[in-house]
């Protein structure tokens, strides 16, 4: 997704732009570019396709750019090619208004048509040249650049977070949101705008989240919010809590596996941040005890790997606590006419907390009355704040656009509420749950030993590396654990790979199984042991070449696989925390082994805040 930047303070703009720009490459981006107002109060604009290091050489570093006050942008190509051309920042004829936007105008083919009527011409092929003249339209009509705003967000259909600098208001960035994601940060005599914290963490840990609609003016340490009519807003401070060293990568070769080593710190803190007197409590989530025993059916809407963080949920709540749990992709929830129902949790799981695709869905989920709880990482983001409750996860700061410790504690949070409800609903006696409740605590140290041992999974994807298709299969958690296995290795190595629950195999795919395919068997569930290998072996007779992840000492597994990942022994309902483990690392090395970008794979970014 596209990126946004901006700064108005005392020190040079064009460095702390490009900077900002850098923490924001995670999200994936096509092209760059940034605009400073100088002091002569001209507005200059350089833009690059490719990589932002292109940016910085074209302008020295920002050297070239003089100027206290700027806007910057990476942009993620949705209208228009990549090209210098398309790049933002985009301006009208006379350069006096210039724009970086981040989301999709809708209606932007309807409005060009509005503004070529009067007489505008354009350059490029993106809505955000016709936001701008747009914006140009409206202050040209009102002369005040909040007016120009606010009706510009009357006026268009979709997402946004605009950042402006008007010509006639030097040293000041006028900005506006909604749907897209915006942050703004204040600190002594300097404020900055952006998509994301980590692009301003450095300068500040104070920011300001922007509501939708809710107009920016920003001014040296100062920022003043209104509202669509020009009436003040106030807002209060927020205060990050992880610093800036937490978005970086402290020595490791990539993010992702910085990610990864974080995750027993990660599931301690999630874990422990769910326990009260080693009880799990969802009081600070907002749901009583009363409210969750009312709850007789639970819906998860959520994408990717936070959909598969999902449907680890439907089967441990199911198991535990007896009630019906479906799981629906959020970007089919949307569109399906959901049942309503009072009596149904509807749970949003999101990393970002601002996937399109998920807040529609929570939309939706309102609109219909029924109660809705998020999962998400990020703080403040929007589908924390329109959620009726917010559970946070502790991963802190995820970069790698693969996600890892954002999944490993969103499962926790899967257990905590299967066995919340297990709780208030009867259905597990006072001896299992302290049982898994101990078991819940040891997950941490046990993900460090698998961690510890990843020499023998670099070794099994070194011999994997020329594999064309790798197949996933598993029975109950294994199944659910087995599509972020298969999702993990697509979306970094491009490797093509599927995931299917193990007796499905025969009703089709195992027709794609031929000498030297790779299938990979996910066998954690004691009950379901036999049944998965004699799906292993139907592949093995037909070529296969068969790698089991299971528990150390497991003989059965390994008469039948040909490799065998061993991971410790755990409570066959938490099996998806141990056995992601070594197929986070196997989709990392294999990523590394075919020289991909492991943090900012092709085509995908961080966050799809558009649909
Ligand atoms: C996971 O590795 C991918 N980056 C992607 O599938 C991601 O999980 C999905 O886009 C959902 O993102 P969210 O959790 O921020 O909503």
């Amino acid at each position: 997704m596209c990126g946004i930047v901006g700064y108005v303070g005392a020190k040079q703009a064009a460095p702390v732009l490009l900077d900002g720009l850098s923490k924001l490459e995670y999200r994936g981006y096509d092209s760059a570019g940034i605009a400073v107002s100088d002091f002569k109060n001209n507005i200059n604009i350089v833009r690059s396709k490719g990589k932002l290091c292109i940016l910085s050489e074209k302008t020295e570093g920002g050297k070239k750019l003089e100027g206290v006050c700027g806007i910057g942008h990476t942009r993620w190509a949705t209208h228009g090619e990549p090209s210098e051309n398309n790049a933002h920042p985009h301006y009208n004829d006379d350069r006096t208004i210039v724009a970086v936007h981040n989301g999709i105008i809708e209606n932007y083919a309807e409005l060009k048509g509005k503004l070529i009527r009067q007489g505008y011409g354009f350059y490029s092929q993106t809505d955000t040249e016709v936001a701008t003249k747009l914006v140009d339209y409206y202050y040209k009509k009102h002369n005040d650049p909040i007016r120009a705003i606010a009706n510009f967000v009357l006026r268009v259909r979709g997402s946004y977070a605009l950042a402006v600098l008007f010509k006639d208001f030097p040293n000041q960035i006028f900005a506006v949101r909604k749907d897209s994601p915006m942050v703004i940060g204040i600190a002594g005599g300097e404020t900055f705008i952006a998509s994301d914290v980590p692009a301003i963490l450095k300068y500040t840990n104070k920011v300001y989240y922007v509501g939708n609609t809710e107009i920016a003016h920003l001014e040296k340490g100062k920022v003043t919010f209104y509202n669509l009519d020009k009436e003040p807003i106030n807002k209060e401070v927020a205060e990050i809590t992880w610093d800036a060293q937490s978005a970086e990568k402290d020595g490791f070769e990539h993010f992702m596996l910085k990610e990864m080593y974080e995750q027993p710190k990660v599931v301690k803190d999630t874990v422990n941040g769910l326990l009260v007197d080693g009880k799990i409590d969802f009081i600070s989530a907002g749901l009583s005890d009363e409210e969750l025993k009312n709850f007789n059916q639970i819906t998860v809407a959520a994408c990717g790997s936070a959909y598969h963080a999902g449907v680890v949920l439907q089967y441990v709540t199911e198991e535990l606590a007896r009630i019906p749990v479906r799981v629906e992709l959020s970007s089919e929830f949307r569109y399906r006419n959901p049942v309503a129902d009072k009596n149904c949790l509807v749970i949003v799981i999101s990393q970002s907390g601002e996937t399109a695709d998920s807040l529609a869905a929570l939309r939706e989920a309102k609109k219909l009355g029924m109660k809705t709880l998020a999962i998400v990482n990020v703080l403040g983001s929007s589908i924390a704040r329109e959620a009726d409750c917010v559970l946070y996860t502790k991963a802190g700061p995820e970069i790698a656009v693969a996600t890892t410790k954002a999944y490993s504690s969103q499962l926790i949070a899967a257990y905590a509420l299967a066995l919340k409800l297990a709780t208030v609903k009867n259905t597990i006696t006072g001896e299992r749950y302290l049982s898994l409740i101990k078991e819940l605590s040891s997950l941490p140290e046990k993900i460090e030993i698998i961690l510890n041992g990843k020499e023998s999974i670099q070794h099994f994807a070194s011999e994997a590396a020329n594999k064309k298709n790798v197949f996933f299969i598993g029975r109950g958690v294994d199944y659910a654990v087995g599509i972020e296995g298969s999702l993990k290795l697509k979306e970094i190595s491009y490797i093509h790979s599927e995931a299917y629950a193990a007796g499905e195999l025969k009703h089709g795919p195992i027709s794609l199984i031929e000498d030297g395919t790779l299938v990979i068997g996910v066998l954690m569930q004691d009950r379901l042991l036999e049944k998965t290998l004699s799906n292993l072996v139907e592949t093995k007779s037909r070529g296969a070449f068969i790698a089991a992840v299971t528990c150390e000492n497991n003989e059965k597994a390994a008469e039948v696989a040909d490799i065998t990942i061993n991971v410790p022994k755990t409570e066959g309902l938490f099996a998806a925390s141990l056995a992601v483990i070594p197929l986070q690392l196997f989709a990392y090395y294999l990523s590394v082994l075919k020289g991909n970008d492991v943090d900012k794979p092709r085509n995908l970014a961080k966050s799809v805040t558009v649909e």
